[in-house]
């Protein structure tokens, strides 16, 4: 057939999601959307007008108006926009609002190319969940919090450990905890524990599973 492929990547913050879509993106050749940068424009966009982060409706509203310029931000990567990113990712119309884009990019890759990857909380059960591939990505809860910290200080910020441990485990259970696409794994998802598990083997892991499923397709 000539639909795109699909490559679905879910899992909690930190776990490697990212890392791994963009290699897998680079080594087939497809398009990458890391959706979760749709829900922190839409936190951020909130932080720089001074909105509530509890105001659903102003949420849904700002979703709907979406500054996607905001995607290259510096401000974008930082725990705080991840966190009102969490917030608002909890609100329906906010999800609603972020839908189509999502599944335009999945089901017509941009430059044409054969497939997508797509990252985030919700893509193998809410945004393509018919998609041949579903990885699941997680690690220990410290493990994420220490990766993050290493990025922080890379990054030459102050980073504390203890508090990024509270906000990763505050997330985890914001993002599980929600009504509305909680994350979760996908029933036919393989699932890739990385808490001791280093980039490459995690990649060659995935790819073994990516080219079982692209050489049974008709
Ligand atoms: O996208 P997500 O938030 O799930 O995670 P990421 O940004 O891909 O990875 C978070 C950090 O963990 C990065 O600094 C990666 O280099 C690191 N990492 C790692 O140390 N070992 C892995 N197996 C995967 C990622
Ligand atoms: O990079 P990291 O894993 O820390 O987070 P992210 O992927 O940038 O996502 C930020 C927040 O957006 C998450 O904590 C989720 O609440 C939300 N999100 C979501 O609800 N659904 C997605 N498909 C992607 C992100």
């Amino acid at each position: 057939s000539d639909a795109a492929f699909v490559i679905a990547i879910d899992g909690p913050a930190a776990a490697g999601k990212g890392t791994l879509a963009r290699r897998l993106a680079d080594h087939y050749g497809f398009a990458f959307l890391d959706t979760g940068s749709l829900y922190r424009a839409v936190g951020l966009q909130m932080i720089i007008e001074g909105s509530d982060l509890d105001d659903a409706q102003k949420a849904t509203e700002t979703a709907a108006r979406l500054d996607l310029g905001l995607i290259g931000d510096p401000r974008l990567r930082a725990e705080e926009t991840g966190g009102a990113a969490s917030r608002v990712a909890a609100v329906p119309g906010v999800r609603a609002a972020l839908l189509d884009f999502q599944r335009q990019f999945a089901g017509h890759p941009p430059g044409d190319t054969a497939g997508a990857v797509l990252d985030g909380r919700d893509v193998g059960t809410v945004i393509c969940p018919d998609a041949p591939v579903k990885l699941f990505v997680t690690a220990s809860a410290e493990e994420r919090a220490r990766r993050r910290t290493l990025e922080m200080e890379g990054r030459g910020e102050a980073a504390d450990y203890a508090a990024i441990l509270e906000d990763v485990k505050a997330r985890d259970a914001r993002d599980m905890g929600r009504k509305d696409a909680p994350l979760k794994p996908a029933e036919d998802a393989l699932l890739l524990d990385t808490t001791n598990l280093a980039i490459d083997a995690v990649f060659l892991r995935a790819k073994s599973f990516i080219d079982g499923k692209l050489s049974s397709r008709d």
